[in-house]
């Protein structure tokens, strides 16, 4: 689909959307329409429950007195509420009505109203951003779909007085959709496709946008004794690789940057300690804490973002065979430490323990965020609405938890302590990788606390959140990409020199 910018004149043709407020205020684009048409909008509006509530729908087709196949109504809310992500809601919600409609193309009225807490040009790039958000596809293995089975919608014309302005504003945002739009893709494909090596060629191609970028192999992750990361990585005919990314964006390239650490286990079978068949196909998606590191560096990269961050990603495959690592065995990590690995389907903790340890020593960053799809817990503690949020510092913690609440990526702080760490107490080795069912969440981060050292650090459990069954206003069912727009907020939010 592609989206333009322009003053407002209307088409002569497709698919017209405006807003209405709640209380059924048109705005002015839609009270035009409606005198056009002799009073049909407010006749059809009249006819309907459609109130102008925020994300209400009501389309008129082939209205009588207009050159249009379609208007679409939609329902902003109170002006007092109508901020970026209402914006973007907006344009996915049109998208999700008009994409498949038979429309081609479609022009959206973006008005100047008062009250509205975003300026016109504002609300006109969210608008686009959440329309090309909903606009995501993955179909590249469907051979035989036909093509009225294929989104219809091609073009969408962004009309809003100051259309320069709000093309200016799109560019940043048009950036971070692509950095969402590869974690989607990398998320989406399957783990024949995409293993460790495959996804480090991904990675790669951020090198294009000026990203530099760094793959270790086994044999060096061997001898900086990653004996954590490498241990679930043996069972696998493919070989584990690391991969560090670093945009220096700051003035001072040299500056301390802000480190991102993701989990990426290509297909987790759960190795020997292997998981029931019944949905292991999910575990393609394992490494989505991976691909919101990859995603977040395009978007950082592709905005040119005036901050030092680098991306680092332990890229594994869980798998069972006669040279998988067994529970009971006892490993060393790169810090040192030594684990026993109770249950080989703990993992993930294994792969961030050396890929923490390596972004601490390596680059003395800022601070330290990881994102992993960690626990099967954390899905019954928060269900599919918040990524559980641990954190060592209570600043970074706010600071993230606010960044997730402007882009709708929602967070919430879960608690750790001493009591907890107890839990992962080992007989044998300095720590085991599992404590007991029970606040399975909470000690998995107890565990990675256990690698960090002095520096303020946070960790995303974002197993309920890299996947949807439900299609969402700007994300269709399937891989989200959660964490790429946090990351990317939280970074303008704190870490760029303005
Ligand atoms: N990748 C899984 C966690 C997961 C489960 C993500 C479901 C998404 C959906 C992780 O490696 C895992 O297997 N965790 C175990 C830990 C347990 C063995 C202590 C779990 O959650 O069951
Ligand atoms: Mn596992
Ligand atoms: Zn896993």
């Amino acid at each position: 689909m592609k989206i333009t910018f322009a003053k407002p004149q209307p088409p002569n043709g497709g698919a017209v959307v405006v807003g209405v407020l709640e209380g059924k205020v048109l705005t002015p684009s839609a009270a035009s329409l409606d005198a056009q048409s002799g009073g049909a909008l407010i006749r059809a509006i009249a006819a309907s429950r459609f109130d102008g509530k925020r994300d209400q729908i009501l389309a008129l087709l082939a209205p009588a007195g207009l050159k249009f196949s379609r208007v679409l109504l939609i329902g902003l809310g109170k002006p007092e509420t109508v901020d970026s992500l209402a914006a973007q809601g907006f344009g996915g919600t049109l998208v999700a009505q008009l994409g498949s409609s038979g429309e081609v193309q479609a022009w959206v009225a973006v008005d100047v109203v008062e009250g509205l807490k975003l300026s016109a040009a504002e609300f006109a790039a969210n608008v686009a951003q959440g329309a090309r958000l909903r606009s995501y596809e993955f179909d590249k293995y469907q051979t035989k779909r036909k093509s009225e089975d294929k989104p219809s919608l091609k073009k969408l014309v962004v009309a809003t007085e100051d259309s320069a302005a709000a093309k200016a504003a799109f560019a940043p945002l048009d950036q971070i959709a692509d950095g969402v739009f590869l974690a989607r893709d990398l998320v989406s494909e399957p783990a024949n496709i995409i293993h460790p090596e495959s996804l480090a060629d991904e990675a790669k191609k951020l090198a294009a946008i000026g990203v530099e970028v760094e793959v270790l192999g086994e044999k060096q992750m061997k001898k900086l004794g990653m004996g954590a990361l490498l241990g679930v990585g043996q069972g696998s005919a493919r070989e584990s690789q690391l991969v560090v990314m670093r945009w220096n964006g700051a003035k001072d390239r040299n500056a301390a940057p802000l480190a991102l650490v993701g989990k990426g286990v290509t297909f987790d079978s759960g190795g020997i300690s292997l998981k029931p068949g019944q949905g292991m196909e999910e575990m393609k998606w394992d490494m989505a804490g991976a691909g919101a590191v990859i995603g977040a560096m395009r978007a950082l990269a592709g905005r040119k973002a005036a901050a030092n961050v680098v991306g680092i990603v332990g890229l594994v495959e869980n798998m069972p065979s006669s040279t998988a690592q067994r529970p009971g065995d006892v490993v060393t990590s790169m810090s040192g430490q030594t684990i026993e690995v109770i249950n080989t389907d703990a993992e993930g903790r294994l792969v961030l323990a050396d890929a923490l340890t390596y972004t601490q020593q390596r680059f003395k960053p800022k601070a330290v965020i990881d994102l992993a799809t960690l626990t099967g817990a954390i899905i019954i503690s928060l269900g599919h609405e918040y990524a559980g949020l641990f954190a060592s510092d209570d600043d970074l913690a706010t600071r993230i938890t606010a960044a997730g609440k402007a882009v709708g990526e929602k967070v919430w702080r879960m608690p750790m302590g001493e009591a907890y760490d107890k839990e992962i107490k080992s007989e044998i080795a300095d720590m085991k990788n599992v404590g007991g069912r029970e606040g399975g969440s909470i000690t998995a981060a107890q565990f990675l606390k256990r690698f960090v050292e002095d520096v303020a650090w946070a960790h995303l459990d974002i197993a309920g959140m890299a996947w949807s069954k439900k299609d969402k206003p700007t994300c269709p069912k399937g891989a989200t990409a959660f964490g790429v727009r946090l990351l990317d907020r939280l970074v303008a939010d704190h870490y760029e020199e303005k």
